[in-house]
């Protein structure tokens, strides 16, 4: 019988309401051992009466089975496996070991389970409740975080318990949290009196304080009250310690068998079965629980053994000799069933005293047996703990660098590094001390300092390219891509001339592009040569599923052709690229990928669909904890913004970015957010703070001696210093850098210094002057680059007394820039073309404007003629929610149908999504 509660039950109840009007519902209790989480759970499943509920609890002895909590979760809705997009349910049936497969990126297992959910739930609503959610094993609870973070409209309520004080992803991934409390004084006397006793006032009141409302305690205890321990009055005893204590009393009271079979119980997590082979093993007979039950601490089931509560098991077991807990561990392990492999090798693991190859060796199949389902946690804790056990040095640092190499995948660098420290200290050979240093580069290109992560790849390349030239390729590759994010050019060339002299003996295709590219990118970086090499490379880009298929290409293949910031050459590769990824659910590499692809986006006429992507960008990095694409992201962002005149959220976003880029020496962003702010002030018309900025942009830019023409904010600073009349100044800074986009001798960057000439030249050259740039800005996409050049050119020829001249530049670059959003240049151009003398209509802010970067990513996705299940597939969003946003967006839009998406999109140009 419940009690009290009555404010928890109407959020419950309310929950239940929305799923049933679908909306779906999160919510994660925490409270003590004993505080009533378990109890609130059953209720919940009284307030959804009717509804199907899909349920798991985490327990101690499967929290080391791969995928355990998530199997017993999802096995009603499993028929539906077939009915979810095929990657991923190929994910989830690997992940269950339903099938045989590859191993998958981890939230590839998140994604279908969210579709999976999703899909149980299209006919009617459902309750998910997962208790002890802390105990479940952790790539289950990594699942279930990414698709609780995206019930929006499905009529899925998910409720969470989870003790206090105990780490789970589920209480680290801002959810909405309850925390329960003590029950009220009247309700514990409810309590107590549905237990037949009636203590008197004053004993009520004393117990109710003691235990803080705590309804184990309060049943518990109840009889103890005058007995209790006087120090708990007040003092910072917790009360399931004092809970776990009074089991433990009942315990002592029992007889050594009894006790003995209570603790094999405990170990084996109550299944009947095993405990009695377990027991007979220890020569104890099963029977003798009959006295743990008439204590109190136990009720013997069927088939199961259920204890009065989990406290009882962890106070047995925590008063418990090692030794005999040892023993108990390998009798357990010899009763498991065949197919517990799993369970038997972490019980043997247990049980073992000191080093033990045998059980190494098992744990390393168990190991093995979770990474081939991407379970990377279960794994990583299977290889940690053999490696403990491991005999020879050998083995234990084999061991130890496979657990970090799991932790890392599991997205858990912080457990991953200790390990690989202490297997550096052991003195690997070399080819193991290569893999160490690559994975810690590699661990800190994602989430560390990206300074070190250079130093590390170009170590690791270099080490491992007697040896294996192909991974060396690819590990210099990344140490320039590093490079890239510090703008440490001499670096960069450093790394491509090792690799110039590896590439001959490489012997697979990925290798070769690879040094094809990054060799190019670090001439381009560096000022010597390199577009050349990029466009080869480029064009012997095969465009299929050997793309696609390898995530360690993808940044590649979406550089180069930026890069090369050609209108024809390869552009095609970045959409292929990153479609490929979201087909297969890599969600880890699309960060990195998206902040290409949004850079592309935003350098062409596309930057609706730019905020898009790097919005994207930014969430999944956070969500992923990669702080460098996080940085990047958010960088482009803030430049987009600055373009668009979003004054504040342009602030903001450089702001962080340039918090998060210092500590991690991330040159290459903070030099964007500085460019971002620098052409904010411009477009506000503010050319003394816009130099400002810019000025520390170039001490930036030099002092890590970047020398790409591209970076280079010269074209903005002769812009802001002509118009502060500084025309001297202008014309050295124009000067110089015309030289050097002579030497790399792409357009963008010549389109570029040919305005900033342009500008200073005199009123009799300005035809022929901004004519070429123009001429140049045409072999780019650059349609913002090449407006800023009209606009430039109807200034000068206006105030050169030109006025009909000026006009249609003024308006070529006017409906430019109202159609590309970016606001304040657009109000200049309106302003230099009434002062010629015409009539200016503004164009109304598009209705598209008002929506979200959600909801019109969903309506993009749709209007290019996806389904709502395929668009729901490539963004990891279930189909209501995609459904709930289209809702939105024809509120929003006004309009009441697909067709006229498609029409009202398409006053935007279309892009990839
Ligand atoms: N509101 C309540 N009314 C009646 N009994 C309750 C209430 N809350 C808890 N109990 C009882 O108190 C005991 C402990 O509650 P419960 O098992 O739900 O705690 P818990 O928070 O799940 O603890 P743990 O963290 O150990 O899992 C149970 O026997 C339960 O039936
Ligand atoms: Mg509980």
């Amino acid at each position: 019988m419940l009690v009290g509660r009555e404010q928890e039950r109407r959020t419950l109840r309310s929950l239940v309401a929305g799923a049933r009007v679908g909306q779906s519902a999160v919510l994660v209790l925490t409270g003590e051992a004993g505080i009533g989480k378990t109890e609130l759970l059953h209720d919940a499943v009284t307030a959804g009466e009717g509804m199907p509920v899909l349920r798991t609890t985490g327990t101690e002895s499967e929290s080391e089975v791969p995928f355990g909590g998530l199997l017993q979760l999802l096995r009603p809705a499993l028929r539906y496996l077939d009915r979810i997009p095929a990657p991923q349910a190929a994910a989830l049936s690997t992940a269950l070991a339903l099938r045989p497969g590859p191993g998958h990126d981890r939230f590839a297992v998140g994604a279908a389970t969210l579709s999976l959910l999703s899909r149980f739930a299209e006919d009617r609503p459902v309750l998910v409740l997962v208790d002890d959610a802390h105990l479940l094993d952790l790539p289950s609870a990594q699942a279930l975080v990414f698709a609780a973070r995206r019930l929006t409209a499905d009529p899925v309520v998910l409720v969470a318990a989870v003790r206090e004080g105990r780490s789970s992803p589920l209480t680290n991934a801002d959810l909405p949290v309850l925390r329960l409390g003590g029950l009220s004084l009247d309700a514990s006397r409810d309590l107590i009196a549905a237990t037949g006793r009636r203590p008197g006032p004053a004993a009520l009141a004393r117990l109710h304080e003691v235990t803080g409302g705590n309804p184990l305690a309060l049943v518990e205890l109840a009889d103890d009250v005058d007995r209790l321990d006087p120090a708990l009055f007040g003092a910072p005893v917790p009360v399931p310690s004092s809970v776990a204590r009074a089991f433990g009393r009942r315990a002592d009271l029992l007889s050594g068998p009894a006790a003995l079979a209570v603790l094999v119980a405990a170990a084996a997590d109550g299944a009947l079965d095993v405990v009695a082979r377990a027991c007979h093993l220890l020569d104890v007979d099963v029977d003798v629980l009959a006295e743990a039950e008439q204590y109190g601490l136990l009720e013997l089931a069927a088939d199961r053994i259920v204890f009065r509560h989990p406290l009882v098991r962890s106070a047995v077991w925590s008063t418990t000799a090692p030794g005999v807990r040892r023993d108990v561990h390998r009798a357990v392990a010899a009763a498991l069933p065949e197919p517990d492999a799993d369970r038997r090798a972490w019980h043997l693991g247990q049980a073992a005293l000191g080093p033990d190859e045998d059980v190494a060796r098992s744990l390393d199949d168990a190991a093995e047996r979770a990474r081939q389902r991407s379970a990377h946690a279960v794994a990583a804790a299977a290889s940690e703990r053999a490696a403990q056990l491991s005999p020879a040095t050998d083995g234990r640092l084999q061991r130890l660098v496979a657990a970090g190499e799991s932790w890392a995948r599991a997205g858990l660098p912080d457990r991953a590094l200790p390990l690989l420290s202490r297997a550096a200290q052991l003195g690997p050979p070399a080819a193991l001390s290569a893999r160490i240093t690559a994975l810690r580069g590699r661990l800190a290109a994602r989430t560390g300092s990206v300074e070190q992560a250079r130093d590390l790849l170009l170590k690791a390349g270099t080490d491992t390219a007697a040896r294996d030239p192909d991974e060396a390729v690819m590990l210099l590759g990344e140490a320039i891509l590093a490079c890239l994010f510090l703008g440490d050019t001499a670096t960069a060339l450093e790394a491509a001339g090792t690799i110039e002299g590896v590439v001959s003996r490489t012997s697979g295709e990925p290798a070769r592009l690879v040094a094809a590219l990054a060799e190019g990118v670090a001439g381009v970086l560096a000022g010597r040569g390199g577009p050349e090499g990029i466009r080869r490379a480029v064009a012997q880009v095969p465009a299929d599923e050997l793309v696609a298929a390898d995530p360690r290409l993808a940044p590649w293949l979406v550089l180069g052709p930026l890069f090369l910031r050609e209108s024809a050459t390869g552009r095609d590769l970045l959409t292929t690229v990153v479609e490929g990824l979201r087909r297969r659910t890599v969600v880890g590499a699309l960060p990195l990928l998206l902040f290409h692809l949004g850079r592309d986006q935003a350098t062409t006429d596309r930057w609706g669909d730019a905020e898009l992507t790097y919005t994207e960008g930014v969430d999944l990095a956070r969500e992923a904890g990669q702080t460098a694409d996080l940085a990047a992201c958010l960088a482009g962002l803030a430049w987009l913004e600055a373009r668009q005149g979003r004054e504040s959220a342009c602030r903001r976003h450089a702001e962080e970015v340039i918090a998060l880029c210092r500590p991690r020496h991330i040159g290459l962003f903070e030099g964007w957010a500085l460019f971002a702010l620098g052409e904010l002030e411009l477009g506000l018309g503010r050319p003394e703070a816009a130099l400002a900025h810019l000025d520390r942009l170039a001490a930036l830019l030099a002092e890590l001696g970047i020398v790409d023409v591209d970076l280079s904010p010269a074209p903005e600073v002769v812009d802001a210093l002509v118009r502060l009349g500084r025309e001297e100044q202008a014309r050295s800074v124009a000067g110089r850098y015309s030289a050097r986009a002579e030497e790399k001798g792409q357009p963008w960057a010549l389109a570029r210094a040919g305005r900033a000439v342009a500008l200073i030249s005199p009123d009799a050259d300005l035809d022929e002057r901004f004519g070429l740039a123009l001429e140049l800005h045409a072999r780019t996409p650059d349609v913002f680059e090449r407006a800023r050049t009209q606009l430039a050119y109807g200034s000068r020829l206006r105030r050169a007394h030109r006025r009909v001249d000026a006009r249609p530049p003024l308006r070529q670059a006017l409906e430019a820039l109202e159609a590309l959003g970016a606001v304040p240049w657009a109000d200049q151009a309106a302003v230099e073309l009434r002062a010629t003398g015409e009539t200016v209509r503004r164009r109304d802010a598009s209705a598209l404007e008002q929506l979200t970067p959600q909801e019109l990513q969903v309506a993009r996705m749709l209007a290019e003629g996806r389904t709502t299940r395929e668009a729901a597939a490539a963004l990891f969003l279930s189909p209501k929610t995609v459904e709930y946003h289209l809702r939105h967006v024809y509120v929003k839009l006004g309009i009441g149908s697909r067709t006229e998406l498609a029409g009202s999109m398409a006053e935007r140009p279309a892009g990839e999504s």
